[in-house]
């Protein structure tokens, strides 16, 4: 802010002029847009002064915590000595070492890292890297990609074409890609029957879908660790051995998008490590930097890149920011503080208590499901608990946007509301955080969703 910008300044200019993503135009809060200004820990402050617990770490993004000095120090060095140099052609200091440190990091033989700038791009990125290696191996007519029907992957039209969400495809139809194919996820909660063979059977419904495609036409299987869109849907025992053995029976590539489940968010480096397979591909993104610069990439396994290292062949594809100096500087320092202060392990020590602080929200009748894992979780609220009920759409949009997110924010709590499967509140706090905080999400969440019924029951 200058010496001549007052706060309202900033909500004012906000409002007039900045075009807020997946974000109506006029603000939807009646006291305007939260302008968030600085951050410590696992706490922003707005412009006001008043603090927020960061209950989705920006989003999804901020393992290590705000305010991290030793990132922007790490930074700024970078940023006098070499402010941008292109990964095209040329290779930088900042990410040749993070592309070794990665490889190391990364399960098996995922060796290589190709950079982007953020998730969809890398989600777009493995696409396109996927289909010229079937071409170069001679299987031209695998292209198609099979994903989870309410999976986010990203919103450019390459990405929003594997996302499984019509609510924010439909209107885009004629311009996105087509011929990729959507499966079931993991929603156990809403299993008809809790039988081994229906845990599995969204796995089945895969090779169901890569036969029906015709597997000479398929290119990849794209599967989150946790899936984020719906609320957190971790997936039974036996679920990723089962899809692994289906793409290795078809010839399909795994892309296991870790845009959100990698760097300590389910208590490992990468999700895929914690939930014990080996995909083809790893896409990342946000908490690689932990939000302090924009980065992204895929985990590129050996056997991928082998007709391009045989044929001496060139990837056709590149971004101008990816790969950026600064941005890299931003990741090996997150990694050391990761890797440093044990921040995986502190997730795994600490999961137990933030699971148990969302489940002692069980008793409030609206309260059906509590799901995810690691730092990563996913409340579901219903009309019934036992007939598991849902909202309508409109009862939906007023419990959510009218009474949820507003009585949150009032009390201090940042996280998110969200409908786009059944309606859920979603948290993911910076892995920095601890039992205190866990009671302060709950007791907020739970003062937040007394008026939430109080004003549903008020409006029936
Ligand atoms: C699993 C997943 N993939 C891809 C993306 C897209 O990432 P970005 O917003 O950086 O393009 C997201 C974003 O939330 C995501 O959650």
């Amino acid at each position: 802010m200058t010496a001549t910008t007052t706060t309202d300044d900033l909500q004012a200019q906000a409002h007039a002029h900045l075009w807020g993503h997946f974000s109506k135009l006029t603000p939807e809060d009646a006291g305007g847009t939260v302008v968030i200004e600085r951050g410590d820990g696992c706490y922003v402050w707005d412009h006001t002064g008043k603090r927020y617990l960061d209950g989705l770490a920006g989003l999804f993004t901020v393992q290590a915590g705000h305010g991290r000095p030793s990132i922007a120090k790490a930074m700024a060095e970078q940023a006098e000595k070499l402010a941008y140099f292109p990964v095209w052609t040329y290779a930088h200091p900042t990410a040749a070492e993070l592309a070794a440190r990665l490889a190391a990091l990364a399960p098996g033989d995922l060796n290589r890292v190709f950079f982007t700038t953020g998730g969809g791009e890398a989600v777009e990125s493995a696409w396109k890297l996927a289909r010229q290696y079937f071409v170069a191996k001679g299987e031209p007519g695998r292209h198609k990609v099979i994903s989870r029907n309410l999976a986010y992957h990203g919103a450019t039209l390459g990405a929003l074409s594997i996302t499984g969400l019509d609510a924010i495809k439909d209107v885009f139809a004629p311009l996105i890609p087509q011929g990729n194919l959507k499966v079931p996820n993991t929603n156990s909660y809403r299993y008809p029957e809790l039988t081994p063979e229906a845990l599995l059977a969204p796995a089945e419904a895969i090779e169901a879908a890569i036969v029906e495609a015709g597997p000479e036409t398929v290119a990849a299987v794209y599967l989150e660790p946790v899936q984020n869109s719906g609320g957190c849907f971790t997936a039974p025992d036996g679920y990723f051995a089962r899809v692994r053995e289906i793409c290795d029976d078809y010839g399909v590539l795994l892309v296991s998008d870790e845009v959100i489940c990698a760097f300590g968010r389910l208590g490992s480096m990468f999700g895929a490590e914690r939930l014990g397979y080996q995909p083809d591909m790893i896409t990342m993104a946000k908490g690689l930097t932990s939000g302090y610069s924009p980065l992204g990439g895929v985990m590129v396994s050996d056997k991928i890149a082998e007709p391009f290292l045989e044929n001496d062949e060139i990837f056709l594809h590149g971004i101008t920011f990816g790969g950026h100096p600064v941005s890299c500087a931003a990741a090996l320092a997150n990694l050391d503080l990761l890797e440093g202060e044990d921040l995986a392990g502190h997730v795994r020590t600490n999961e137990g208590a933030f699971r148990a602080a969302l489940e002692g929200l069980k008793d409030l009748p609206i309260v059906g499901d509590v799901r995810g894992m690691g730092y990563f979780y996913g409340i579901e609220l219903v009309k019934d608990t036992t007939t598991k009920e849902t909202f309508t759409e409109a009862e939906a949009d007023f419990l959510l946007r009218g009474e949820l997110t507003p009585h949150l924010i009032a009390n201090g709590l940042l996280c998110r509301a969200d409908d786009r499967g059944e309606p859920v509140i979603q948290l993911s706090p910076p892995l920095v955080a601890g039992p205190d905080e866990f009671e302060e999400i709950a007791r907020i969440i739970r003062i937040a969703l007394l008026h939430a019924m109080d004003a549903m029951e008020k409006m029936a």
